[in-house]
């Protein structure tokens, strides 16, 4: 049977956006291009700091309408040195999860072979954690606004919302993912004994979704007291849920303890799949390192992986993520990583594994 033709937009944006989302499609063709049966096709936009530069607006005004028909959306990054970082959040990427209720953050980690973490007794397969973040609402509501602007008296409000339905659909995304793993084991994350109101519906929701899924062990603990955790005693930990500045935190922490932001995926995902889902490097447009030609393209490829996974095609993710362990454990690395090979020839070695695992 020939399937359906599968459609993703590709956003690659600013700084090293389009030097990782180039050459992650390059990789996810490939994987794919065993089967003739797939037909997958990536249609190119190029909205973005530089759009916002010509036309005032980092997407046009019927943006969500044109990817509401697409079957994912392929994301780079955003932020560029002379546009506040707010504007270009706030203008692409936030609209884009929160428009299509993508309320699910998934962040997988784990210490792939070949790729050495800053902490001492972790090695090749440990760290194997996934964070589900909260992606629609809490602290990065967009909810406040600033009075008596420029004047002595000025405030600013920034509100977290945390609503029953917001926190139940995670918590029950967050205890299902965690039953499918072999460890069945959630992490709760809050702060609730600083934070009364929202962080303590929290709890109790969580409390109330996992009577649901009794085969799931849970635990909670601190935010604070998780990054000690994470560092610490990294093996008692497997699957873990937090509130979108938690988890967003957290998984920064995660990415760098499996050796760099360069290797780390993220996936937007409207579980309910009314909408396209978005799948991203979790490092942002890295102006440091632009137009150099050494960004890690690990984390777009995982991303693709993560991709691949959401849009049915399994066999074509698990061929992608062996194709970049092997590269990984052949030490062919970024300098992010501790080697000297370039995006490009990191991804030329990942196309070979690939044509070799076809
Ligand atoms: P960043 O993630 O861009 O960079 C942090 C550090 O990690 C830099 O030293 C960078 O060179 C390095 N790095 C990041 N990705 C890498 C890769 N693939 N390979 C090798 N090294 C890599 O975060 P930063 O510097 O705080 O922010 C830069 C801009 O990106 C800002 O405008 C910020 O708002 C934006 N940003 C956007 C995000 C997104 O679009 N999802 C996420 C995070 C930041
Ligand atoms: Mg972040």
């Amino acid at each position: 049977v020939i399937m359906k033709p599968i459609n993703i937009a590709s956003i690659p944006a600013d700084g090293i956006g389009p030097e990782v989302i180039s050459v992650g499609i390059e990789v996810v063709q490939a994987v794919c291009a065993r089967n003739s049966d797939i037909d997958l096709n990536f249609t190119h936009f190029d909205w973005g700091s530089d759009y916002y530069k010509r036309h005032g607006e980092m997407m046009p005004a019927d943006g969500l309408d044109t990817l509401k028909t697409f079957d994912a959306i392929y994301f780079g990054a955003v932020g560029a040195p002379d546009v506040p970082d707010h504007v270009t959040l706030w203008g692409l990427r936030l609209p884009i999860c929160q428009g299509f209720d993508q309320y699910a953050n998934v962040r997988p980690t784990k210490i792939i072979a070949g790729i050495d973490s800053p902490l001492r007794n972790a090695g090749p397969g440990d760290l194997d954690w996934v964070i589900v973040r909260e992606n629609s609402e809490g602290e990065y509501s967009g909810h406040g606004g600033r009075a008596h602007r420029g004047m002595p008296e000025e405030v600013g409000t920034e509100v977290a919302i945390f609503t029953r339905v917001g926190v139940t659909r995670i918590m029950r995304y967050a205890f299902r993912l965690a039953q499918t793993r072999p460890r069945k084991f959630l992490t709760v994350v809050t702060k609730s004994n600083a934070q009364r109101h929202g962080m303590v519906m929290w709890d109790e929701i969580a409390a109330e979704v996992a009577t649901e899924f009794p085969d799931v062990a849970w635990d909670k603990m601190l935010v604070d007291a998780m990054t000690v955790r994470m560092t610490l005693q990294p093996d008692t930990l497997d699957t873990i849920v937090a509130t979108n500045l938690h988890a967003d935190i957290l998984s920064d922490l995660a990415g760098a303890l499996a050796g760099s932001i360069g290797i780390a995926p993220t996936a937007n995902i409207d579980p309910e799949g009314r909408f396209p889902s978005m799948f991203e490097p979790i490092h942002g447009s890295a102006f440091d390192i632009t137009g150099k030609g050494i960004a890690n393209p690990v984390a777009t490829f995982w991303t693709g992986v993560q991709m691949l996974d959401h849009l049915g095609l399994t066999n074509e993710a698990s061929r992608l993520f062996t194709a970049i362990e092997q590269v990984c454990a052949d030490g062919i690395l970024t300098p992010d990583v501790g080697g000297t090979k370039t995006t490009r020839q990191v991804t030329d070695a990942v196309l070979d594994a690939i044509r070799q695992l076809n």
